[in-house]
Protein backbone atom coordinates (compact mmCIF):
# COMPACT_ATOMS: atom_id res chain seq x y z
CA UNK A 1 0.00 0.00 0.00
CA UNK A 2 1.50 3.46 -1.22
CA UNK A 3 1.00 6.77 0.95
CA UNK A 4 2.26 9.97 -0.62
CA UNK A 5 2.52 12.36 1.93
CA UNK A 6 2.38 16.03 1.50
CA UNK A 7 3.86 19.12 2.90
CA UNK A 8 3.03 22.52 3.02
CA UNK A 9 6.04 24.12 4.02
CA UNK A 10 9.12 24.74 2.05
CA UNK A 11 11.23 25.45 5.12
CA UNK A 12 13.99 23.12 5.22
CA UNK A 13 13.55 23.19 8.51
CA UNK A 14 10.10 22.49 8.47
CA UNK A 15 7.78 21.03 11.68
CA UNK A 16 5.24 19.48 9.22
CA UNK A 17 7.93 18.18 6.67
CA UNK A 18 9.25 16.51 9.69
CA UNK A 19 6.09 15.17 10.91
CA UNK A 20 5.25 13.60 7.63
CA UNK A 21 8.48 12.09 7.47
CA UNK A 22 8.89 10.91 10.79
CA UNK A 23 5.46 9.19 9.91
CA UNK A 24 7.39 7.64 6.96
CA UNK A 25 9.23 5.52 9.47
CA UNK A 26 6.62 4.60 11.82
CA UNK A 27 4.14 3.20 8.67
CA UNK A 28 3.16 -0.19 9.49
CA UNK A 29 4.08 -3.30 7.81
CA UNK A 30 3.61 -3.31 4.05
CA UNK A 31 2.85 0.33 3.84
CA UNK A 32 5.48 2.56 2.11
CA UNK A 33 5.19 6.38 2.91
CA UNK A 34 6.55 9.26 -0.04
CA UNK A 35 7.24 12.54 0.61
CA UNK A 36 6.15 14.59 -2.61
CA UNK A 37 9.48 17.18 -3.16
CA UNK A 38 7.81 18.99 -6.27
CA UNK A 39 5.41 21.73 -4.55
CA UNK A 40 7.75 24.42 -5.07
CA UNK A 41 8.50 23.16 -8.47
CA UNK A 42 4.83 24.13 -9.46
CA UNK A 43 4.07 27.03 -11.89
CA UNK A 44 1.28 28.99 -9.99
CA UNK A 45 -2.02 28.42 -10.92
CA UNK A 46 -3.38 29.62 -14.55
CA UNK A 47 -6.31 28.24 -15.85
CA UNK A 48 -4.82 29.50 -18.71
CA UNK A 49 -1.87 26.92 -18.89
CA UNK A 50 -4.15 23.88 -17.43
CA UNK A 51 -4.38 22.46 -20.98
CA UNK A 52 -0.37 22.32 -21.36
CA UNK A 53 -0.28 20.28 -18.47
CA UNK A 54 3.02 21.70 -17.34
CA UNK A 55 5.37 18.81 -16.46
CA UNK A 56 5.43 19.57 -12.48
CA UNK A 57 1.72 19.52 -12.89
CA UNK A 58 1.69 16.17 -14.11
CA UNK A 59 3.92 14.93 -12.05
CA UNK A 60 2.05 15.70 -8.85
CA UNK A 61 -1.15 14.04 -10.69
CA UNK A 62 0.67 10.65 -10.98
CA UNK A 63 1.59 10.37 -7.72
CA UNK A 64 -1.57 11.07 -6.10
CA UNK A 65 -3.35 8.86 -8.65
CA UNK A 66 -0.48 6.46 -7.84
CA UNK A 67 -1.18 6.56 -4.11
CA UNK A 68 -3.72 4.90 -2.24
CA UNK A 69 -4.12 7.43 0.21
CA UNK A 70 -2.81 11.02 1.21
CA UNK A 71 -1.12 12.14 4.27
CA UNK A 72 -1.37 16.59 3.97
CA UNK A 73 0.05 18.46 6.45
CA UNK A 74 0.02 22.61 6.06
CA UNK A 75 1.68 25.01 8.15
CA UNK A 76 -1.14 28.22 9.14
CA UNK A 77 -0.10 31.50 7.48
CA UNK A 78 -2.47 34.20 8.40
CA UNK A 79 -4.87 32.08 9.25
CA UNK A 80 -5.09 29.72 6.43
CA UNK A 81 -2.76 27.72 4.60
CA UNK A 82 -0.01 28.36 2.63
CA UNK A 83 0.17 29.88 -0.50
CA UNK A 84 2.14 27.01 -2.09
CA UNK A 85 -0.18 24.36 -0.59
CA UNK A 86 -3.24 25.90 -2.07
CA UNK A 87 -1.69 26.42 -5.49
CA UNK A 88 -1.06 22.48 -5.58
CA UNK A 89 -4.73 22.25 -4.61
CA UNK A 90 -6.03 24.44 -7.08
CA UNK A 91 -3.70 21.95 -9.32
CA UNK A 92 -5.57 19.15 -8.69
CA UNK A 93 -9.51 20.42 -9.00
CA UNK A 94 -9.89 20.15 -12.53
CA UNK A 95 -8.37 16.96 -13.30
CA UNK A 96 -10.53 14.96 -9.82
CA UNK A 97 -6.75 13.51 -8.65
CA UNK A 98 -8.49 13.79 -4.88
CA UNK A 99 -12.04 12.43 -5.83
CA UNK A 100 -13.13 9.49 -3.42
CA UNK A 101 -9.18 9.49 -2.43
CA UNK A 102 -8.84 8.59 1.57
CA UNK A 103 -6.51 11.62 3.00
CA UNK A 104 -5.17 12.17 6.76
CA UNK A 105 -5.12 15.97 7.43
CA UNK A 106 -2.35 16.15 10.01
CA UNK A 107 -1.85 19.25 12.24
CA UNK A 108 1.56 19.68 14.03
CA UNK A 109 -0.04 22.89 15.81
CA UNK A 110 -3.12 22.68 18.30
CA UNK A 111 -2.91 26.77 17.50
CA UNK A 112 -3.54 26.08 13.60
CA UNK A 113 -7.52 25.64 14.00
CA UNK A 114 -8.16 28.00 10.78
CA UNK A 115 -5.46 26.20 8.68
CA UNK A 116 -6.55 22.58 9.28
CA UNK A 117 -10.51 24.12 9.17
CA UNK A 118 -9.70 25.36 5.88
CA UNK A 119 -7.65 22.43 4.45
CA UNK A 120 -10.87 20.54 5.54
CA UNK A 121 -13.23 22.39 3.97
CA UNK A 122 -10.88 22.58 0.47
CA UNK A 123 -10.00 18.91 0.51
CA UNK A 124 -13.90 17.76 1.14
CA UNK A 125 -15.05 20.36 -1.49
CA UNK A 126 -12.66 17.88 -4.07
CA UNK A 127 -14.27 15.32 -3.27
CA UNK A 128 -11.67 13.25 -0.95
CA UNK A 129 -12.30 10.89 1.55
CA UNK A 130 -11.36 12.73 4.95
CA UNK A 131 -10.50 10.03 7.33
CA UNK A 132 -11.35 11.70 10.78
CA UNK A 133 -9.39 8.89 12.75
CA UNK A 134 -6.63 9.27 10.79
CA UNK A 135 -6.98 13.05 10.81
CA UNK A 136 -4.79 14.13 14.32
CA UNK A 137 -3.47 17.14 16.02
CA UNK A 138 -0.15 17.05 17.38
CA UNK A 139 1.96 19.39 18.94
CA UNK A 140 5.25 20.20 17.16
CA UNK A 141 5.51 23.44 17.06
CA UNK A 142 7.61 25.20 19.67
CA UNK A 143 8.45 21.76 20.70
CA UNK A 144 11.41 21.84 19.64
CA UNK A 145 10.90 17.90 18.47
CA UNK A 146 12.52 17.02 14.90
CA UNK A 147 11.84 14.00 13.41
CA UNK A 148 14.07 12.00 15.33
CA UNK A 149 12.66 13.08 18.75
CA UNK A 150 9.04 12.54 16.66
CA UNK A 151 9.59 8.82 16.14
CA UNK A 152 11.19 8.52 19.80
CA UNK A 153 8.20 10.44 21.78
CA UNK A 154 6.06 7.16 23.14
CA UNK A 155 3.01 9.49 23.43
CA UNK A 156 3.43 11.05 19.69
CA UNK A 157 4.56 8.31 17.91
CA UNK A 158 1.67 6.16 19.50
CA UNK A 159 -0.67 8.84 18.18
CA UNK A 160 0.93 9.13 14.75
CA UNK A 161 1.11 5.03 14.53
CA UNK A 162 -2.78 5.05 15.14
CA UNK A 163 -3.38 7.07 12.49
CA UNK A 164 -1.59 5.48 9.92
CA UNK A 165 -3.03 2.59 11.21
CA UNK A 166 -6.41 4.22 10.56
CA UNK A 167 -5.85 5.65 7.51
CA UNK A 168 -4.75 1.70 5.91
CA UNK A 169 -7.93 0.64 7.35
CA UNK A 170 -9.97 2.97 5.29
CA UNK A 171 -8.21 2.20 2.24
CA UNK A 172 -9.16 -1.40 2.61
CA UNK A 173 -12.49 -0.64 3.39
CA UNK A 174 -12.55 1.46 0.18
CA UNK A 175 -11.06 -1.39 -1.97
CA UNK A 176 -14.02 -3.98 -0.59
CA UNK A 177 -16.16 -1.15 -0.95
CA UNK A 178 -15.33 -1.39 -5.06
CA UNK A 179 -14.80 -4.97 -5.52
C1 LIG B 1 3.76 34.45 7.12
C2 LIG B 1 3.45 33.64 8.36
C3 LIG B 1 2.17 33.69 8.90
C4 LIG B 1 1.86 32.93 10.03
N1 LIG B 1 0.58 32.94 10.52
C5 LIG B 1 0.24 32.14 11.54
C6 LIG B 1 -1.11 32.07 12.01
O1 LIG B 1 -2.00 32.75 11.53
N2 LIG B 1 -1.40 31.21 13.03
C7 LIG B 1 -0.44 30.41 13.59
O2 LIG B 1 -0.76 29.63 14.50
N3 LIG B 1 0.85 30.45 13.16
C8 LIG B 1 1.20 31.27 12.16
N4 LIG B 1 2.49 31.29 11.69
C9 LIG B 1 3.47 30.41 12.31
C10 LIG B 1 3.69 29.16 11.45
O3 LIG B 1 2.53 28.39 11.37
C11 LIG B 1 4.86 28.40 12.03
O4 LIG B 1 6.01 29.16 11.79
C12 LIG B 1 5.06 27.00 11.50
O5 LIG B 1 6.21 26.47 12.14
C13 LIG B 1 5.35 26.88 10.07
O6 LIG B 1 5.37 25.52 9.73
P1 LIG B 1 6.71 24.77 9.27
O7 LIG B 1 7.58 24.66 10.49
O8 LIG B 1 6.23 23.44 8.78
O9 LIG B 1 7.35 25.59 8.19
C14 LIG B 1 2.84 32.09 10.61
C15 LIG B 1 4.13 32.06 10.04
C16 LIG B 1 4.44 32.82 8.94
C17 LIG B 1 5.82 32.74 8.33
Amino acid sequence: MKFLAISGSLRAASHNSALLRAMARLAPAGVSVTLYRGLGDLPLFNPDIEASDPAAVADLRTQIVAADALLIASPEYAHGITGVMKNALDWMVGCEAFVLKPVALLNASPRAVHAHASLTEIVTMMSARIVDAASVTVPILGSHLGEDEIVRHPDISAVLQSALHALRAAVLATRLERQ
